[in-house]
């Protein structure tokens, strides 16, 4: 496996290299790390199922460079195109009914009629389509079940040799899964929450937004089993204190936190205890929220308290990945 500094000459040619040769390539965008594959070759895109060992019933991402490339692969709706308007490039990724001859492999979408679309803004991301012409079929950079990975080591961590090239470009800005949204009902519905949030959806299309949560007449996206996000010790939502051998994963001041049988939180070794933003900013926390997870989850901690995080805009979508986290 190799990594390379995106910036580097003749990175984007090495990558397109491998992907002509249906080969994998992990890069970043302004979300989390992607594993790409050329869309069109089946064969290509088996092997991101087999490098993540995920069940080939989960359907992947397509990522365009623009919107004009995505006619030939799904049917764009008018609302669909108003919301590019609002947000593409960027972290929003619609779910479109899939053209009949569209040349993307089947096992993209997992043999669902629909197909997930996404225009990322990440600059590397951008190059690399551009360059590439077609589309990318991408997951998340990590193994199934596991945290996203948000920066170039995550991957190497979670992937190993099971990724040839990494597109080593920095730490991801937002730090947390796009938002998708379903366009094929008679309403958008989100299916995943992210940093777009169903308020910015509404004030975008001027209509109300439905929510996989409280609907029972549609799955939900596939991949969005309870489980996930998961760290391979206990996570506990809202602490307000800790129990003994518990790591402190704390938004905000965590003066006042003390632990159970005696001692603060201040007290614990650096290696315990992570704050995702010392001032309580949401968006800084966001981009912290997986890379503390991951430092966090050692065996020698007996779990990760998390402090609450506040349940409005990007902490609708914190709060989801910690209650999967938490499951
Ligand atoms: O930010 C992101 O979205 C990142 C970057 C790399 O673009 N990608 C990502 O992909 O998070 P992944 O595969 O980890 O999550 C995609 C989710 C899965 O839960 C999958 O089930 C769902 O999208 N999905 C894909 N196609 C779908 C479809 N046709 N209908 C419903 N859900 C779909
Ligand atoms: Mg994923």
């Amino acid at each position: 496996m190799s990594i390379l500094s995106a910036q580097s000459p003749d990175a984007i040619q090495k990558a397109i290299d491998c992907l002509k040769n249906g080969d994998l390539v992990a890069f970043p965008t302004e979300t989390v790390y992607g594993l790409g594959a050329d869309a069109r070759n089946g064969h290509a895109v088996a092997k991101i199922f087999e490098a993540k060992g995920r069940p080939s019933f989960n359907p992947l991402i397509l990522h365009f460079a623009d919107e004009s490339r995505i006619a030939a692969y799904a049917e764009m709706t008018d609302q669909a195109r108003l919301l590019a308007t609002h947000f593409w490039p960027g972290p929003m990724t619609l779910v479109l009914d899939r053209k009949d001859n569209c040349p993307a492999s089947d096992l993209v979408s997992a043999g669902l009629p629909t197909i997930a679309v996404r225009i990322p803004a990440h600059p590397t991301a951008q190059k690399l389509l551009e360059t590439f012409g077609a589309p990318i079929a991408a997951p998340s950079a990590n193994k199934s079940e596991e945290i996203s990975p948000t920066s170039p080591a995550h991957v190497q961590h979670s992937l190993g040799d099971a990724v040839p090239l990494i597109l080593a470009g920095g730490s991801c800005k937002i730090g947390l899964e796009s938002t998708i949204i379903d366009m094929t009902g008679s309403k958008p519905v989100i299916l995943r929450p992210g940093s777009i949030t169903a308020e910015d959806l509404h004030t975008a299309l001027g209509e109300d937004i439905g929510s996989a949560e409280n609907l029972s007449d549609k799955p939900l996206a596939p991949g969005m089993m309870k489980k996930h996000y998961a760290p391979s010790i206990p996570l506990r939502m809202n602490a307000i204190d800790l129990q003994p051998g518990e790591a402190l994963l704390a938004f905000g001041s965590d003066k006042f936190m003390g632990i159970k049988g005696g001692g603060a939180a201040k007290d614990l070794p650096d290696s315990m205890r992570c704050n995702l933003s010392e001032r309580a900013d949401l968006y800084e926390a966001a981009a912290n929220l997986f890379a503390m997870m991951r430092m966090l989850d050692h065996t020698d901690h007996t779990g990760i308290a998390v402090m609450e995080i506040p349940d409005k805009g990007i902490g609708i979508a914190m709060n989801d990945r910690l209650r999967r986290a938490s499951a």
